[in-house]
């Protein structure tokens, strides 16, 4: 198709700076990035990743809705790049946008991000190279942390083979082999992640849209179990404050009672009369 190692937002260079347009007059864009940012249950702190962002628009609407989420947008695409970034610009916005080699993520840290999100991006990645990037983005997600993949799938709506056969032209048998045939959850799991299900699926003009989400069951369960283990350490460590500190109450405490017979008025009373009254009987004997 062209020289360069990746298929770019619409299979061809000159038509990148159209795709909002398009996008926006011919498939249910907002429709699918709206439910996969409801999915996300954010609560404002997370550290997220939109890998192949695009023009930015998911990054976007996710920190418009979330204002003081960490979300950091990554692209091969240096066209594509300068539209986000002056879409971001425009709106405002704080959205770092990163261009890598559409390889290697050894640039993020090991368990770097919590929630993970992709929009129709490995339909235009091959084979091998989904595998590989699948187990490096299982490497960067926080253990617990989840993956949402929103990208074509096996189709559901026959009426749109035509369309979805002119499609998978433009961006690659190879590249879209594996969506066609329903197999990107399969794939995902191959990544490292034990739990793969498609949440939601959209007919398009273009064919299915699967809406996926990848999380590791068992990085979850260590997860809970560890904060239980340190819940429990928390609580004997609590216990044994509360016994030093009772301790050490009771032991003032005690202090305070010696020093409170001794010195109470009363107390000096009432010892004096006591010996008043002895001194008395033993002086009437
Ligand atoms: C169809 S566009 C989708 C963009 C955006 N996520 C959206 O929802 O509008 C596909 C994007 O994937 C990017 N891309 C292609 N190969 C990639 C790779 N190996 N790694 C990351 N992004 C890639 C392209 O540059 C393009 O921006």
């Amino acid at each position: 198709m062209s020289s360069k190692p990746f298929i770019s937002a619409l299979g061809f260079n000159g038509l990148t700076k159209r795709y909002d347009l398009l996008l926006w007059t011919t498939f249910p864009e907002r429709k699918i990035k709206k439910a996969l940012i409801e999915q996300l249950q954010l609560k404002g702190n997370e550290t997220l990743l939109d890998f192949g962002c695009g023009t930015g628009t998911l990054a976007i609407m996710i920190k418009e809705q979330y204002p003081t989420v960490n979300i950091l947008g990554i692209d091969v695409d240096d066209n594509v790049i300068s539209i986000a970034e002056h879409k971001i610009k425009t709106k405002g916005l704080n959205i770092p946008i990163k261009r890598f080699d559409g390889q290697n993520l050894s640039f993020a840290g090991h368990q770097q991000f919590d929630k993970i999100v992709s929009s129709f991006v490995f339909h235009h990645i091959p084979t091998a190279l989904k595998r590989t990037l699948f187990a490096q983005l299982y490497r960067i997600i926080k253990p617990g942390g989840e993956f949402y993949v929103a990208d074509f799938g096996k189709l559901k709506n026959f009426n749109t083979k035509v369309a979805f056969n002119f499609f998978r032209r433009v961006d690659g048998k190879d590249n879209t082999q594996i969506n066609a045939e329903g197999l990107l959850p399969e794939f995902i799991k191959g990544g490292g992640f034990d739990d793969v299900q498609i949440l939601s699926s959209y007919n398009t003009l273009f064919g299915t849209v699967d809406l996926i989400k990848a999380t590791d069951k068992q990085a979850t369960l260590r997860k809970i179990k560890f904060a239980k283990h340190q819940n429990g350490h928390f609580r004997m460590w609590a216990t044994n404050l509360r016994d030093v500190v009772w301790n050490s109450i009771e032991e003032r405490l005690e202090q305070r009672n010696k020093k409170f017979l001794i010195c109470n008025p009363i107390m000096i009373f009432l010892f004096l009369s006591l010996m008043l009254m002895l001194l008395e009987i033993s002086f009437t004997q």
